[in-house]
């Protein structure tokens, strides 16, 4: 049997840090409602001079140097992201040029939060399908950007950054199983509404988000896609050894193990450090989880996501 398994992992936080303090004094907020409510106590912020594609360059680098794997033997780049360096080429396209990657495909995943599982279950479906060898994922986002930072109950909660794995065909998994799935009639709830029109941008060219329409409805799906991952696999709850979450609330993420029966002490939770960074934030988790050596070989790490559309899934992978 052909799988795919990642054998290289990276990430990337821009330089600038702004913290809780530092918003208290932007907005009508404080550290303690933001860390009480969502966990987060500070975030990056990408320079005025850095894009998407640079975010994923330098995660991409680390990710590909773990991996030890050139850019000439990347034969697949898929780039998710919802803050792309332009409306066109693909942000993979300007990255591939970054690295000095060869002729390979390239291209970008638009499923806002869940951008990376779902980019990461297309390049897995490459690799079994014998289509390439070698494939580069990555989540690469510059929020800060579409956020109106006046409106208190948005600007809080994201953050910019990239996380990057280079996923490698082998004869054993690897990824176990990927789940996608997406619900278009909730697509008003969370969203930046604007568009360009000759020349001009139509509509508000911002974040916005019904948050407590959000957070119920992660909680709910992040549970079933879950057991849906874990059913396919004969797996119990029990034998996840890490769960490795999307990073948007640390009440959705305590929630979520809770009604699987998942102790916190087997969750990677990062967002206190960099807080939301849409298709940024489980590999960036997963590359902490991974240079810290907290995940083992053999171990039974699941990865999920959800986000605007809304999109949602899993992928279960035995590392
Ligand atoms: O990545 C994609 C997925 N996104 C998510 O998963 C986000 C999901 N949603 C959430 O994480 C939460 O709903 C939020 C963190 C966005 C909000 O938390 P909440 O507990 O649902 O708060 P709320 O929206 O119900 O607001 C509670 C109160 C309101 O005041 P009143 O009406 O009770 O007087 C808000 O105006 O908190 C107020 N509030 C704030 N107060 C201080 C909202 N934002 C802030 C703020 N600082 N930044």
């Amino acid at each position: 049997m052909r799988y795919s398994r990642i054998v290289g992992t990276g990430g990337y936080l821009p330089e600038k840090i702004l913290t809780n303090h530092d918003l208290e004094r932007m907005v009508d907020t404080s550290d303690e409602w933001i860390r009480s409510r969502t966990g987060i106590t500070q975030r990056h912020i990408a320079a005025d001079n850095e894009m998407a594609s640079d975010l994923a360059l330098n995660a991409s680098r680390k990710a590909m140097e773990a991996a030890g794997i050139k850019p000439g033997e990347i034969d697949l780049i898929i780039v998710a992201t919802t803050t792309p360096d332009m409306v066109f080429p693909s942000t993979a396209c300007i990255l591939q040029d970054k690295l000095g990657a060869r002729d390979c495909p390239a291209f970008d995943v638009q499923a806002v939060c869940s951008g990376f599982i779902y980019a990461l279950a297309t390049a897995d479906m490459f690799i079994r399908a014998g289509r390439c060898r070698n494939a580069l994922v990555v989540g690469t986002e510059i929020y800060s950007r579409i956020l109106d930072w006046s409106d208190r109950s948005t600007c809080v909660l994201f953050g910019d950054g990239a996380g990057a794995v280079v996923l490698t065909q082998s004869d054993r998994p690897g990824i176990l199983s990927s789940h996608l799935h997406a619900d278009g009639s909730h697509n008003k709830i969370l969203a930046v509404p604007g568009s360009i029109r000759s020349g001009r941008v139509q509509g508000k060219p911002f974040l916005i988000m019904e948050g407590n329409t959000v957070f119920k409805f992660a909680i709910k799906v992040l549970e079933e896609v879950a057991h849906e991952a874990l059913t396919e696999n004969n797996l119990e709850a029990s034998d996840i050894d890490w769960l490795i979450p999307h990073q948007a609330n640390i009440r959705i993420i305590q929630s979520t193990a809770k009604k699987l029966g998942i102790p916190m002490e087997k969750v990677v939770v990062t967002m206190d450090k960099h807080g939301n960074t849409s298709a940024a934030s489980i590999p960036l988790a997963l590359d902490i989880a991974i240079r810290d050596g907290r995940v083992k070989p053999d171990q039974h790490v699941l990865l999920e996501g959800v986000g605007g559309g809304f999109t949602w899934g899993a992928v279960l992978l035995r590392w």
